[in-house]
């Protein structure tokens, strides 16, 4: 693994601890680099309107594009189980909107796995999707 993706794991890892999740007690940390240097990162906040929980890698993705950030590289998704668990399909989604070519690292306490967002999400509908 490169410095810089063990780096982004550390950040995922070390956010982890501020998930808000009294209800699932299933912690999610995230940080995503963009392409200028910046990270950003977010966690689960769960809701006791349920359906209304946000996912870590969707905060740090807010987080990222409310600062200006648009070109990413990597996200590194931490959680407390192994294997380590992926992103869900909506984060996969959202995530697709700046690119599929994303380097994508999930770890869990003793393992790492790692993809890119089009293997997670092939034949993804995006604005290209959109032209007529
Ligand atoms: N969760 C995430 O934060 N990211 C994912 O990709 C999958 C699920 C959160 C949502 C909820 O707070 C908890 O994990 C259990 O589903």
């Amino acid at each position: 693994m490169s410095a810089a993706s063990a780096a982004l794991v550390a950040q995922a890892r070390a956010v982890l601890g501020h998930a808000y999740a009294p209800y699932s007690e299933f912690r999610v940390g995230a940080a995503l680099a963009a392409a200028d240097g910046r990270v950003f990162v977010g966690t689960n906040v769960e809701s006791a309107s349920y359906g209304l929980t946000i996912c870590a890698e969707r905060m740090a993705l807010g987080a990222a594009v409310a600062a200006g950030a648009r070109t990413f590289t990597r996200i590194a998704v931490a959680t407390e189980v192994d294997p380590p668990a992926a992103p869900c399909g909506a984060c996969r989604q959202l995530l697709a909107e700046f690119g599929t070519d994303l380097e994508v690292v999930a770890a869990g306490p003793t393992s790492e796995r790692r993809w890119t967002l089009a293997q997670l999400l092939p034949d993804a509908f995006t604005r290209e999707s959109l032209d007529r």
